[in-house]
């Protein structure tokens, strides 16, 4: 069974030229065309519709890596891989680990767009860094992603990033107005600042690893962004709260702990201002957003963005801050 993209058909070649800019198209099968939608194959999961079904082959003999490993890998060998750049990244369970070498060497030979085989060993600690063991091509982790017509380029062993935010930051992007200013408080190598920024708005990124800095200015200057347009700040974002300005636009991704920072980051939110707040929710947990904001505050909606693991999925809010009652005495 292989994930797809269902999409009405008007809005096919949408979906498709969005999916081939992040990498997310599989083009080991073919579209399928049903009632009325267009399925779309995927390398790997993205927000919005996704199915699961029989893939459509796109060759007699099907490209997906798996059907040139020995028959008894073929199942046990992981379908799904991430593409960061020309890397793959691939999560493989202990059972599976001894046949490691066969199966990324097989992976690497399938995919010409491939030149490298990482091992995904899980994301950790405070800079939510993935811990990664080159196992096939060049050593080094640095490689240069598009998606939504940009570049980011960074060491994905030094920095977090994820290619399946790719639908999330367009949303946000499409979101946003020109002139805005916004505070990324977690931005990480800037994937979200840097397509807001080109977008006209003005930026604040914040990120506590210093590698993070290094690689959001890499990118801000990768993709044309002057100087003037943003300004990036390595710190704890509860550390500069005083310090900052007051935001139309507050971007919270930090989706394993983002609660202690809400009260602060609120009160640098411009009335009618939008935060987006990301947060790991547990499927059979009865969150409620709104037991955590001030009376102000208000959420306008959530969404799943994607599964984070079997029992829990990765949320997005959006929450407003009303217009005040109380009269501006200066007015
Ligand atoms: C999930 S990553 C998000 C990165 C980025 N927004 C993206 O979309 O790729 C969370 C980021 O928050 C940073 N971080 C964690 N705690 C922080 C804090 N207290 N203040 C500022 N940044 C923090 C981490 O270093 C990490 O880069």
């Amino acid at each position: 069974m292989i994930k797809h993209l269902k999409v009405v058909e008007t809005q096919a070649q949408k979906a498709k030229v969005f999916l081939e800019d992040c990498n997310a198209l599989n083009g080991n099968f073919l579209p399928i065309k049903r009632d009325g939608f267009v399925l779309w194959p995927l390398n790997f999961e993205v927000e919005g519709d996704v199915v699961e079904c029989e893939g459509l082959s796109s060759t007699r003999i099907s490209r997906d890596y798996r059907l040139k490993l020995p028959l008894e890998l073929r199942n046990i060998a992981p379908r799904a891989f991430d593409i960061f750049g020309s890397m793959a990244i691939i999560k493989i369970n202990d059972e599976v680990m001894k046949h490691s070498d066969i199966i990324s060497k097989t992976l690497l030979d399938s995919n010409p767009n491939i030149d490298r085989v990482a091992l995904d060993m899980g994301v950790k600690g405070e800079f939510r860094i993935r811990e990664l063991v080159m196992i096939q091509g060049k050593s080094n982790f640095i490689a240069i992603h598009k998606e939504n017509g940009l570049k980011i380029k960074l060491d994905v062993s030094k920095v977090y990033f994820s290619p399946r935010l790719a639908m999330e930051r367009k949303r946000i992007v499409d979101a946003a107005v020109e002139g805005e200013h916004i505070l990324d408080a977690f931005a990480g190598a800037s994937p979200f600042s840097v397509g807001l920024a080109k977008k006209g708005c003005k930026l604040t990124s914040v990120d506590s690893n210093p590698e993070a800095e290094k690689w959001s200015h890499e990118n801000f200057e990768l993709n044309g962004i002057r100087n003037e347009s943003y300004r990036f700040i390595t710190s704890k974002i509860e550390d500069i709260i005083q310090d900052l300005d007051i935001y139309d636009r507050i971007i919270m991704n930090n989706p394993t702990n983002p609660l202690p920072y809400l009260e602060g980051l609120s009160s640098l939110l411009k009335q009618n201002g939008f935060i987006h707040l990301y947060k790991i929710v547990e499927k059979d947990a009865e969150f409620k957003i709104e037991n955590h904001l001030k009376s102000d505050f208000k959420c306008v909606s959530k969404r799943v963005v994607h599964p984070y693991s079997p029992q829990s999925s990765m949320m997005a809010f959006d929450i407003t801050r009303a217009v005040s009652n109380v009269r501006n005495t200066n007015q």
